[in-house]
């Protein structure tokens, strides 16, 4: 049982954590403790009581408070900030009641005076040390309450530590630079303004002490699952408190919540570790397989995308030579990217005409997909729902469908504009376009792309506030994709916002993948991976090996970057020579080997390529049987020795080869003592690991 009830205090345990809260002397819900698993309940701390200090600063701003509204003597970032009917904008919640429903804890709160509730929901992940959180907010008065912040949660750390802060940052082509950075007084501020997650920061935390690194040291981290505007603050107060935010961003945001009415958040995770960074990954990767992904733990085909061979030029012809090429080499899955559909012969027309060009496909789809089936391959298909161009016939007939302010001109980007998913009208649509293009046609896969961010965030006739726009259009993404998902259950759904600018918690509840960026070149790509592999595991890293830089990185380098995730080609196998088709073949049968370990094992950053020119990753089978180490060197000016790459994740005990080594070693001795590797510039290479005995 994870959950622990006593009168004004609660305990939440998993594996290896504890988590408490309580009412505190001065009946304020009061955060008591987040570290290891202690052994008895008594042993957890009781919560702090202080009536304030000064006139300056009044109890809630100086006790860890579980959920602080913005009200009375307080100047911290609150979690909930709105206005009742009569402008009151202070709000005050008292404790009710709790009540447990197994591993969920809920703690009712509401208004002192106003006829509002406040619900607090608590679920256990136990096997993964992740703690679930997530607020409902009840309107149970005959006014209505405008909601203008409501965060998912409040994460306290220990008292009286200094922390370190990691998260990710980056732009379109360039995603998931690692950053670190010590925690000052104040409010740090992550967040994105963009409509959807965005490729420039995530919302994702891990905090340490400072002294953490990727195999030991206590890390706490989070995540929000979310895929629109969201928003994460890191505050130090002035009484050595420090706390994590998560939740929706309130930039712009305002919800009125109409009599009878509740309002739920997105939910947010959050764990706690002894064992590093890399222990931190591998709870939400195991947690990513088996709780949110749509398809649990499972393993992606090899894919052949052919958008940078032939871009807008898609057509039976081009399509069919390059899936006879793809299907030679043993790709399992050829997907038609971007040009498919009516009118589209650039990025200027089209999108919103869900159907095939009758210039490109006088027949429909039907005859190519019949010949990639012959061929033994699965077929897949591009979209990008959202959006609609000027030169559409969607367009032509809906031009109110748009994102808008009737008095501002649509600033285009790719030449493309917004449909309002928020608007029923606009969600049924889609659903019926797409679920129509998906019954005739047979598609195992869809590559749902997102092509550029929100402007003039305007919703004309809102029949609410126009601003809740921000989270109504991500619910009607939410409830589009779902009704696909439903209605055609296997299908292979993959999220790509010009790369990685859709990548989170929350749209892996409906895309079993994600493209991470349409950064294709293969040094880039490492340091991209890297910070992607944070958060999300292999499986879900959509990866290609491309023609980026061929002219300076090896094919086999390309390989093996690639194969650090769920592997695919993107290159323009037409160019391609007879031997390199037969190297793409012979790494791609590996692969198909090493596919479960890669996939759905463990992973460890032995040596970080934004740290080095010299980087490693493994992967281990979760019995620790067998492994695969991916080594790479980009440049390194010589002479120089390269250090042993010390591996981790092995049984100490048991005996293992390493491919190319001519002694079996202890595991202990393999991570203690290293596997010599010597590579010249711009290479690589990959090495089974075997446990003998
Ligand atoms: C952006 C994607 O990231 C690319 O892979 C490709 O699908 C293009 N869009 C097509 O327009």
């Amino acid at each position: 049982m994870p959950i622990f009830s006593f009168p004004n205090s609660w305990i939440i345990e998993t594996r290896n954590t504890g988590y408490a809260t309580g009412m505190n002397a001065m009946g304020l819900l009061t955060h008591r403790y987040w570290g290891v698993r202690l052994p008895r309940p008594t042993d957890y701390p009781p919560p702090i009581a202080m009536p304030g200090w000064a006139s300056f600063n009044g109890p809630g701003q100086v006790v860890p408070e579980e959920y602080p509204a913005c009200g009375g003597l307080k100047y911290i970032d609150p979690c909930l900030k709105l206005t009742f009917s009569d402008g009151t904008r202070d709000t005050v919640l008292l404790f009710e009641e709790a009540s447990t429903q197994g591993e969920e804890l809920i703690l009712h709160l509401h208004d002192a005076l106003y006829p509002l509730r406040v619900n607090l929901h608590y679920r256990a992940h136990v096997a993964e040390d992740l703690i679930e959180r997530w607020v409902t907010v009840e309107n149970l008065g005959s006014q209505p309450v405008t909601l203008e912040r409501i965060f998912s949660a409040q994460w306290h750390l220990p008292r009286f530590g200094q922390y370190r802060l990691t998260h990710l940052s980056g732009k379109w082509l360039d995603e998931n630079h690692l950053q670190r950075e010590f925690l000052k007084p104040g409010l740090k501020v992550l967040e994105s303004r963009r409509i959807t997650t965005s490729h420039h920061a995530s919302p994702w935390f891990a905090i340490d002490r400072g002294t953490a690194d990727e195999d030991q040291g206590e890390v706490w981290f989070g995540a929000l699952a979310w895929s629109g505007n969201w928003k994460i603050t890191a505050e130090v107060t002035d009484f050595d408190s420090t706390r994590i935010n998560i939740g929706l961003n309130d930039w712009d945001f305002a919800w009125c919540l109409q009599p009878g009415e509740v309002f739920t958040t997105p939910s947010a995770f959050a764990g706690y570790t002894k064992g590093g960074f890399g222990a931190a990954s591998r709870l939400l990767h195991d947690f990513i397989r088996h709780s949110i992904l749509p398809h649990g733990p499972i393993t992606h085909k090899v894919l052949y995308n052919s958008w940078e061979a032939t871009t807008f030029d898609v057509d039976v012809q081009s399509q069919t030579r390059l899936a006879e090429l793809a299907a030679d080499m043993g790709i399992e899955l050829f997907v038609v990217d971007d040009g498919w559909f009516q009118g589209r012969h650039s990025d200027n027309a089209g999108l919103g005409d869900w159907w095939p060009d009758p210039a490109k496909f006088p027949d429909g789809l039907q005859p190519l997909i019949r010949k990639v089936n012959d061929l033994g391959m699965d077929f897949g298909l591009w979209i990008e729902p959202e959006m609609v161009n000027p030169d559409s016939h969607l367009y032509r007939a809906h031009p109110d469908w748009v994102i808008h302010f009737p008095s501002r001109p649509r600033t285009e980007a790719r030449n493309q504009l917004i449909l309002n998913l928020a608007r029923p009208d606009v969600q049924e649509y889609l659903i019926e376009t797409l679920d129509r293009l998906l019954r005739e046609n047979n598609i195992a896969f869809i590559k749902w792309d997102m092509n550029r961010n929100v402007s003039e965030p305007g919703w004309p006739d809102a029949p609410g506030d126009p601003r809740e726009l921000w989270v109504r259009y991500v619910q009607g993404v939410y409830r589009v994709w779902g009704e696909l998902r439903r209605r055609h259950p296997n299908v292979i759904w993959q999220s790509c916002s010009g790369g990685g600018g859709r990548a989170d918690l929350g749209i892996l509840h409906l895309a079993d993948q994600v493209w991470v960026s349409d950064n294709t070149e293969a040094t880039a790509r490492l340091n991209i991976q890297e910070g992607f592999s944070c958060i999300f595991p292999a499986s879900v890293m959509e990866a290609w090996v491309t023609d980026a830089a061929s002219e300076r990185i090896p094919l086999d380098f390309r390989f093996h970057v690639a194969m650090c995730g769920a592997l695919g080609v993107g290159g323009n196998l037409l160019h391609w020579s007879e031997e390199e088709r037969q190297q793409a073949a012979h790494w791609i049968a590996l692969y198909k080997e090493i596919r479960p370990i890669v996939q759905l094992g463990d992973q460890f950053r032995l040596l970080s390529p934004q740290q080095s020119p010299f980087s490693a990753v493994q992967y281990m089978s979760k019995d620790r049987s067998e492994g695969v180490l991916f080594v790479f060197r980009t440049h390194i000016p010589e002479p120089v020795m390269l250090p042993p790459v010390r591996l981790r994740g092995l049984d100490e005990n048991a005996l293992y080869e390493i491919e190319g080594e001519s002694e079996p070693r202890s595991g202990l001795a393999w991570m203690e003592q290293g596997v010599p590797v010597m590579l010249s510039d711009f290479s690589s290479t990959v090495l089974r690991i075997r446990r003998v005995s």
